[in-house]
């Protein structure tokens, strides 16, 4: 495993960038390592007192200014209210990173309308709301070389069982990066998009594999390089997606996930679990088939 931090020191040295749910989970792992490279970052949620004490934090261990600001991403005026916020104390706004999103495993038969309004609210609507109110900014002060980051995951295309609001919500993440990505590449907006698979935290691990599950469904071995994410191997390539360095990737999905999608995907990947010693004898029966028709 290398974890190494990759971008050179001060590669973000002059950008602002708004992680949306940056208080916990990849959303902090990211906002810090843009702090270390020399950003201005401002960290948004729900819950300012945990926002504050990540914000303290991470100006302790990286000597970068860290603004946490409260906002709820349903809510477009809150939304509107958390740039004004961001552009009072640093005067621009280069980055939009809209990482929070919500998640729990359920029988889609279980859920109410409301529960299921309550994912695609958070995860679509608030990343539309974002991005809505920063492109429109960006558009109106014709301010250039900005860009919009969005974490979705691998089921925006395979979908998934039981997480059907969040895969339904990630897919439309998606098709909003492409399609800004042509639409408003004329105003110097790019748009990408991160697609991790399982990077181990107490917000998505305690809503989607509670108790005993974790346990029970070891998320590394559905992974063919047998191991989970660390949360600098995707800073890494957040750093470099929302740097100059990556100026000519717009409207780009990377994978992260150590092959883990790919793997549930191939219809003779089960294959892996036949023993070495058995393929001499399977080969000689395909073979002796062979000669006879
Ligand atoms: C069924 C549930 C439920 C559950 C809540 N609800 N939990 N229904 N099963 N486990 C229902 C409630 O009863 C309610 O419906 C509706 O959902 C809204 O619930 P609230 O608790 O009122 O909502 P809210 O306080 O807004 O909280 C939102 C939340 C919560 C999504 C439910 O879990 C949250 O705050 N999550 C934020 C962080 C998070 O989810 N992180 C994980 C991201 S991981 P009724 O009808 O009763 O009113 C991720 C990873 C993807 O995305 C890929 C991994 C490999
Ligand atoms: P997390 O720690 O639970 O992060 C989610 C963040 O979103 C929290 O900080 C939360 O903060 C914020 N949030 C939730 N609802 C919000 C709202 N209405 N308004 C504003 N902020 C809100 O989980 P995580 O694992 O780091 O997930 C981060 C991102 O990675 C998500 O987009 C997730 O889908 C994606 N992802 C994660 C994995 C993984 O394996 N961990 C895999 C694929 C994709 P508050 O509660 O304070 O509001």
């Amino acid at each position: 495993m290398y974890t190494q931090k990759m971008l050179r020191d001060g590669a973000l040295k002059g950008k602002t960038i708004v992680v949306t749910g940056g208080g916990s989970g990849l959303g902090k792992a990211m906002s810090k390592y843009f702090l270390e490279l020399g950003a201005n970052v401002a960290i948004t949620s729900r819950n300012l007192e945990k926002l504050k004490n990540t914000a303290k934090e991470l100006e302790q261990e990286t000597n970068g200014i860290c603004l946490p600001l409260q906002c709820d991403v349903r809510n477009y005026d809150e939304v509107e209210e958390m740039l004004k916020g961001a552009l009072e104390k640093f005067g621009t706004v280069d980055v939009l990173l809209n990482n929070a999103a919500g998640n729990f495993i359920s029988p889609t038969e279980r859920l109410s309308a409301n529960a299921f309004d309550t994912i695609i609210d958070i995860v679509l609507k608030g990343t539309k709301n974002c991005t809505l109110a920063f492109g429109k900014h960006w558009i109106d002060t014709k301010q250039s070389n900005t860009s919009i980051l969005n974490i979705v995951t691998t089921y925006a295309w395979t979908g998934s069982a039981y997480v059907v609001p969040s895969a339904t919500a990630k897919a439309g993440v998606l098709a909003m990066t492409r399609s800004l990505a042509v639409e408003w590449a004329k105003y110097g907006m790019r748009f990408n998009a991160i697609a991790p698979g399982p990077f181990p935290t107490k917000g998505a691990w305690d809503r989607l594999l509670p108790g005993d599950l974790k346990e029970k469904f070891d998320m590394a071995k559905k992974v063919p390089l047998n191991r989970v994410g660390e949360h600098q191997e995707l800073a890494n390539l957040a750093a470099y997606l929302v740097s100059d360095f990556s100026a000519y990737v717009n409207g780009e999905v990377i994978t992260i996930d150590g092959g883990e999608w790919l793997k549930g995907a191939g219809q003779f990947n089960l294959l892996e679990e036949i023993p070495e010693e058995m393929w001499d004898q399977l080969e000689a029966m395909i073979r002796a088939k062979k000669t006879k028709s």
